[in-house]
């Protein structure tokens, strides 16, 4: 099965990006073809400092490989490696109605959040089902956020197969993890740009910290607890194991217990899983170049499939003439 995903380099990875994203995305790489790829394209629609956006890509690439992403079993590379994605985004724009991007609720979503409202931003759904469509890609582990973009990205495949009569692209389903929408430090949706985030690569004590700023209500500690209504608890049962969740699910509703042991033992369960991380990515900071030439292959071996496939694109639409059949 082919998978694919990608997530924008446009600021410091969270919690969230990895709960509801590339923990599976790393599951994944097991048993499957994985193509994960760093969004540079698409971050120029927000981050146009250039400075930043080198930092960003390669905290991208180190966070993944510190998480586990193996490079021996899934492809990393950048989006840019591959530019005939651009082109397919433009072919894709060809075949799909304006109606259709209009729909689209992050770009409404961004512009509330005063995001400027370039064509880029808009048309960015164009160039994520490019992204998909170029690899003619199976699956599409996202968070639920995404989901609506996938859909678009059916539709303009058929679109493009309706309109030049041939099954040329291939339709891609979308796959949820257990953590659909990942709650922040005020209760919101865990994101880079809402300042609610819990970063994973930050220090220990700057982590906790901020676990211990988690907002909760104010039931008084000798109280029962609803752990279902919780923003620690949500975040718990994501990292810990079915018997510690049972325990503590056990604790919130006995009463007795106040919000600040429940943070704690959330740290807990978080530091578990951030440490070796973070020890993993100490050391690859150190060597550059290995970093590099993972890209760059990756890049390349993506770039094949993307071209074979642009090849019957190409051909289909008339932008090149198929074999055979010069005029
Ligand atoms: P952000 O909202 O912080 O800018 P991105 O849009 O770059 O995050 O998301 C990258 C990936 O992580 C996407 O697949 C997205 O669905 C997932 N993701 C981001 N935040 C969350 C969250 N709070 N809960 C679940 N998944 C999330
Ligand atoms: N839009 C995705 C996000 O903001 C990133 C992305 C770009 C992507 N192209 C993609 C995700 C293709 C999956 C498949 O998170």
């Amino acid at each position: 099965m082919r998978v694919l995903s990608g997530i924008q380099p446009s600021g410091q990875l969270h919690l969230g990006n990895y709960l509801g994203a590339m923990s599976q995305h790393i599951d994944l790489q097991e048993a499957n073809d994985c193509f994960f790829f760093i969004a540079n394209f698409h971050s120029l629609t927000t981050v146009q400092d250039p400075a930043l956006l080198q930092k960003y890509t390669e905290d991208v690439a180190l966070d993944y490989l510190a998480l586990g992403l193996d490079p021996k079993k899934a492809k990393i590379f950048r989006q840019t490696d591959v530019p005939e994605v651009t082109e397919l985004a433009w072919i894709l724009s060809t075949v799909t109605g304006k109606g259709l991007l209009e729909r689209a609720t992050s770009y409404k979503d961004k512009v509330a959040r005063n995001i400027s409202p370039s064509m880029g931003l808009f048309s960015y759904p164009l160039l994520m089902a490019a992204d998909i469509l170029i690899y003619h890609s199976d699956l599409v582990p996202v968070g639920k956020d995404q989901v609506q973009h996938i859909e678009m990205t059916q539709d303009m495949a058929t679109h493009f197969n309706e309109t030049f009569g041939k099954e040329i692209l291939k339709r891609p389903e979308a796959k949820l993890n257990e953590a659909r929408i990942v709650p922040g430090i005020d209760g919101q949706k865990m994101s880079k740009s809402y300042g609610n985030a819990i970063d994973l690569f930050d220090t220990p004590k700057a982590t906790k910290k901020r676990i211990m700023s988690i907002k909760t209500d104010s039931t008084p500690v000798e109280e029962p607890k609803d752990p279902e209504a919780c923003n620690v608890f949500a975040l718990y049962k994501l990292m810990a194991t079915e018997a510690e969740t049972a325990d503590l699910r056990e604790k919130y509703t006995a009463g007795g217990m106040g919000y600040g042991d429940a943070k704690k033992a959330l740290a807990q369960v978080t530091e578990r899983l951030l440490a070796p991380a973070r020890e993993r990515r100490t050391k690859l900071e150190t060597d550059p170049d290995s970093l590099e030439d993972i890209l760059i292959e990756a890049g390349k071996s993506a770039r094949e499939v993307a071209r074979g496939v642009m090849e019957h694109v190409r051909t289909a639409s008339g932008l090149i003439a198929a074999k055979g059949t010069h005029a």
